[in-house]
């Protein structure tokens, strides 16, 4: 009884296929583990007549021996098939690699100085913590103008002098003016400031791109010429765009500047802008007798929205990646 099967245990697993890891492991299960078959056979050596026992042992742990060696050549042989294959499967689909792209509001700034290049300007920044004087007082603000106001400015403590950050790009007119004899045609790009509650065509921070052009006999149909150049260099003739005089303590006469936003009845202001006041010529250094020009300040997140019909300019900074990848 227990010789024959033994015997046919053996022949059982001499002729085993095993072709993966898995028949590896079902062959364990079946033949090796304590409830395994040869296990079984040992438990039954104690009914095995005495005189046979001698026998029936040795062939047992024979079997035994076999069944081990055969599991441990085929592990083997899987582990070294598993050292020698690549981890890579080159046979999968590569990954798409996301490319970063500009954001929607410096691709404006790019736009806006190469058009404004192209009319003859060359390009000037200045500093964001800036001094009253070249933010306020240079530019012809009286002393207790309502824009200086704890509402709009954001002050920064300093025990010599008020500073402020910027509420506007203007004062780099002035630092331009110092550094500079007219003629000037300079663009002026940076980021400003201003303590405002917000909404879709308001931000705190954000940025504007400033114009100075001071020569012989500026005009102010020149002024106007060269906005509606710009505008529609910017977006082409079909834009609509209208002029309303305005007021600023450093333009006279001043103007600002509305486009309807494409596909809506919304006028939006997007430049302030005026002949520079006599004043401020005077302190920038350059004699209002001899010299005039115009000065101009765009929104640049506001043409930005017109650029890319983005209704509410919030969008712009919310780093929506969905909303962003799109221009
Ligand atoms: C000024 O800041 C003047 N310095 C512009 C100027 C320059 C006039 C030179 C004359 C000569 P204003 O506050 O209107 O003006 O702002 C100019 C432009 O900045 C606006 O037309 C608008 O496009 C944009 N702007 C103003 N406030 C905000 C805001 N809170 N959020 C986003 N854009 C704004």
């Amino acid at each position: 009884m227990m010789l024959e099967q033994i015997k046919s245990i053996t022949s059982e697993i001499d002729n085993v296929v095993i072709n993966s890891k898995d028949d590896l492991e079902n062959y364990k299960l079946k033949y090796l583990v304590k409830k395994g078959l040869i296990q079984g056979l040992l438990l039954q050596m104690k009914d095995v007549p005495k005189e046979e026992k001698k026998e029936v042992g040795m062939l047992l742990n024979v079997l035994k021996k076999k069944a081990e060696a055969i599991y441990d050549e085929f592990e083997n042989k899987f582990k070294e098939q598993e050292a020698n294959t690549p981890t890579i499967d080159l046979t999968l689909p590569g990954r798409v690699s996301n490319i970063g792209s500009k954001h929607p509001v410096t691709q404006t700034i790019d736009l806006m100085i190469e058009i404004f290049r192209d009319m003859g300007f060359a390009v000037a920044e200045g500093p964001d913590i800036e001094d009253s004087y070249h933010n306020f007082d240079a530019l012809n603000f009286p002393p207790d103008h309502p824009a200086r106001d704890m509402q709009d400015t954001f002050f920064i403590k300093s025990d010599n002098e008020e500073l402020v950050l910027r509420t506007h790009t203007s004062p780099v007119q002035i630092r331009v003016m110092e550094n500079m004899k007219a003629p000037i045609k300079t663009i002026m790009p940076g980021r400003v400031y201003r303590n405002e509650a917000l909404d879709a065509t308001h931000l705190a921070e954000f940025h504007q791109i400033e114009g100075l052009y001071i020569d012989e006999n500026v005009s102010m149909s020149e002024l106007k010429a060269m906005m509606m150049t710009f505008a529609k260099k910017l977006y082409g003739d079909n834009l609509e765009f209208r002029f309303r005089p305005s007021f600023f303590p450093f333009t006279e006469p001043s103007a600002e500047m509305d486009i309807r936003r494409p596909g809506t009845k919304k006028w939006m202001e997007v430049v302030g802008c005026g002949m520079v006041h006599p004043n401020v010529l005077r302190a920038g250094g350059i004699d209002p007798e001899k010299y005039s020009g115009f000065a101009f300040g765009f929104g640049i997140e506001r043409i930005t929205m017109i650029r890319t019909s983005l209704d509410d300019i919030r969008a712009l900074y919310e780093n929506d990646i969905r909303v962003l990848k799109q221009f």
